[in-house]
């Protein structure tokens, strides 16, 4: 139906502009990360620009959902099911990030070994969903 294809163009179009929002600023919020742990920037620096970019992050997050769900996601293909668990534990991944973000906010540099990893590991997740479920988006659309 024509109502249908032109709300399933705007559904498409605000699932494109949420994940410009969201994943861009998750992109800043790692390449922040990446700073500090080269030695580019100080720690309370990646700390606060992190915090600041929590909104963005969260507000993509939300409308990569909703649209998504008006854009009627195929429950029964197993691409988009493991897009959907990405997007669960990329959310899972988000919240202990705050966890993370508090501790760091308590440390002084150079910070222990331990969380350390825990930085390293919480942005190699964040970059293995994130980019895992705009691979499938694109896959999904183009086959
Ligand atoms: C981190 C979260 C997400 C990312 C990065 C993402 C990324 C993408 C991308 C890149 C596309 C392809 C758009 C195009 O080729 O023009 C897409 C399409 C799609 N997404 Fe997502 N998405 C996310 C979350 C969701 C969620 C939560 C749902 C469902 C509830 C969903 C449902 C869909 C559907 C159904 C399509 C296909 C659109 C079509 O029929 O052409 N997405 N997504």
């Amino acid at each position: 139906m024509e109502t249908d294809g032109s709300m399933h163009k705007v559904a498409l179009f605000a699932h494109l502009a949420s994940l410009v929002l969201g994943f861009g600023a998750v992109l800043s919020a790692d390449y922040y990360g990446l700073l500090w742990a080269t030695g580019r920037c100080a720690l309370d620096e990646a700390v606060v620009a992190t915090t600041r970019l929590h909104v963005p992050i969260w507000a993509g997050l939300g409308g990569l959902v909703l649209s998504g769900l008006m854009l009627h996601p195929n429950l029964d293909s197993p691409l988009t099911l493991t897009k959907l668990s990405l997007v669960a534990a990329l959310t899972v991944n988000g919240l202990q990030a705050g966890l993370l973000a508090r501790r760091l906010e308590a440390a002084v540099d150079p910070v222990g070994p331990k969380l350390l990893a825990w930085g390293a590991a919480t942005a190699l997740v964040s970059q293995a969903c994130w980019w895992g479920a705009v691979v499938i988006g694109f896959l999904n659309t183009n086959t």
